[in-house]
Order: C-alpha cells, then structure tokens, then sequence
C-alpha cells in the first residue's frame, strides 16, 4: 500500500490523533513485523505510559496495537503486527505498508500500566503478547526496577526474542513447549515477594489460565494485571442476563452475541463506532454487578471503578448486570 500523501478521512477513533509516516518496515519473523512511525516534520511525539497502545488506521477500520519502547520522550513509535490471513484485513494492510507512507493513529493509550509502587515485575508473555511486556521490560531497565520476563512461543517463531534477552540478561526464562512453561510459571508465582505484580499479554485463554493460578496462589487482584487485545478474535463468553433499570427490560445474552448485538435486537440504538473496544463510543453505565471488561478504552482504575462498559467486546462476570438504561 503505497500512499504517501493520505486519501481516506480519519476514522472517529483516531479523531484528535496524528497523521505519521512510515519511516522503518523490518522482520521479526516470518508473520510479525515491526513498523516504525514518525513525525513528518521530525517533531517529537507525544510520551506515553509503558505498555501503552495506539490505534492505528486501515482504510475504513481500526486496529490497536502495543507500542513497544518504554514510552519516555520518543521521537518515533513502534509497533509489531502479526499477520492474521483471516482476521478483518487490519493486519494484512499493515503488512502492505512501506516506508513513506502515510498513517492515521490515535494518541497512545494506556490501560495496561505498570504499578509505580511494585517493587519487581513480573512478566509474562505468549507469542504476539510480547509487545506490551517489551515495553514494560524497556520501561523497567531504563528506571532501574526489578524484572523478570517468562516469555513462550513457538519454537522459531518469537518475535522480539533478541530484544529481551538484551534488557533482561538471566531475568529472561523462554518456554517453547507447556510443560516447561507450566513448571517455571508455578516456580515464579510461589516464590515472589510481596511487592511484586505480575503482568501478563497473550491469547485470552493463556491469560486465564495465568491469573487463574496466580488467584489460586493467593495473589491478590490488585498485583495482577491483563492486556486484552481488543481487535484479536474474542471467545464467546459466557450467557449472561442485563437488567436495564430504566425501562424495566430484561434481556438474555447468549454467547457468541455481544451486548451491543443484544440490545441492537431488541429496538435499542446504541451508539457504536469500531464495535472492537477500542473507540469508547458504545460506552454504558454499570448500576450494578461486575463487568468482564475486554476492551481497550478503559483504563486499569476505570475497569477496576465498574461502573462503565464497552458493551460491543465486553460481557458480564456475574449472572446478571444492572444497566442504567
Ligand atoms: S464501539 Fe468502539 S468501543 Fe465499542
């Protein structure tokens, strides 16, 4: 896609962004690449928390991804993007950019913060989750807090690989099967101090896993910390029923069918713009009951608060929600 000069209007969720150029195209693997963006005009770009993301553009969609430096006073942003044949298209226009194109992108992002107070961090990542986790790493080499990075993917298939066993020396465990990751993820989870959080990216079902044991460990929610990648393909969750208190309706949501098609169905509009979690346009008040939050809008204290949902990717993790509509 060679487009130096923009044909196409910023999508709203990147309303307010940046319109940057592509200055860097490398490999990372056979299906990752890493894509590097800049000012046109060389200015430098806005700071961003670690672990931060951008929502980039691709002719009428929108996709998000991990910036993966550590976010302090960067003249140009990064990210890896790993080709998926049958997703929505996003990944495969952004493995047709070249250098000198032209991009729309949103201000980065954060919902996936480190903690400021922790006194080690500890990472876990699996395949493309890497990105914010790199960041993260980056973020803690530069300011002089402890690591620790347990890093799975398929053998000759990991993005980053060289990167972070750079920044983390011996900090660095890499899995290439379950079984060993299994064993030194139970190793890490009994032996941490206190002080440490733990931070894990990677497919939804790894994830669960992960903060499932560490629950079971006796972590408690505040030290665990989870990157959804909102415009990945989500599972069908579980059904769940909404209470809309306004209107006194009561609605089953089954799974595979998100809130916003549910309410959609049953006569109520609801303003929606990337139905991805990523542009906060379909945002709803919670009254009561926890919401399963897998956007990427939302911030950790926001998602924490629960009292707003991203009702086109988010779902419910009791029985039943009570909506202020
Ligand atoms: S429609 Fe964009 S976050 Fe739901």
């Amino acid at each position: 896609m060679t487009m130096t000069a923009l044909k196409t209007r910023a999508h709203p969720a990147v309303e307010g962004g940046l319109q940057l150029e592509v200055t860097n195209v490398s490999l990372q693997t056979e299906s990752i690449i890493s894509i590097t963006l800049a000012d046109p005009s060389g200015e430098r770009l806005p700071s961003y928390v670690p672990g931060s993301h951008l929502v980039v553009q691709y002719g009428s969609g929108v996709n998000a991804y991990s910036l993966t430096e550590s976010g302090s006073a960067p003249s140009e942003y990064t990210i890896s993007v790993l080709r998926v044949e049958d997703g929505a298209g996003g990944s495969v226009a952004m493995h047709r950019l070249s250098v000198g194109d032209r991009v729309y992108v949103s201000r980065p992002r954060s919902a996936f913060a480190p903690v400021s107070t922790a006194t080690h961090h500890l990472l876990v990542a699996a395949g493309i989750g890497i990105t914010p986790v790199l960041s993260h790493a980056r973020a803690a080499a530069e300011r002089g807090i402890a690591a620790s990075l347990i890093y799975v993917y398929r053998p000759g298939a990991g993005a980053h690989v060289a990167d972070t066993r750079e920044l983390l020396g011996p900090g660095l465990i890499e899995c290439t099967d379950r079984g060993s990751f299994q064993k030194v993820l139970t190793e890490h989870l009994t032996t941490q101090a206190l002080g440490t959080h733990l931070y894990v990216c990677g497919p939804a079902a790894f994830m669960d896993a992960v903060l499932d044991q560490a629950r079971e460990l006796g972590w408690s929610p505040a030290r665990l910390h989870s990157e959804a990648f909102g415009a990945a393909p989500l599972d069908e969750g579980e059904p769940f029923t909404v209470n809309l208190v306004r209107s006194g309706v009561r609605l089953e949501v089954p799974a595979g069918v998100s809130l916003l098609e549910t309410l959609e169905k049953a006569g109520r509009s609801i303003p929606n713009m990337c139905r991805k979690g990523i542009c906060g346009e379909c945002s709803l008040s919670v009254v009561r009951g926890a919401p399963q939050h897998r956007d990427l809008y939302l911030t950790d204290q926001e998602k924490a608060a629960n009292t707003t949902m991203m009702c086109c990717v988010s779902r419910s993790e009791d029985p039943e929600l009570e909506l202020d509509l």
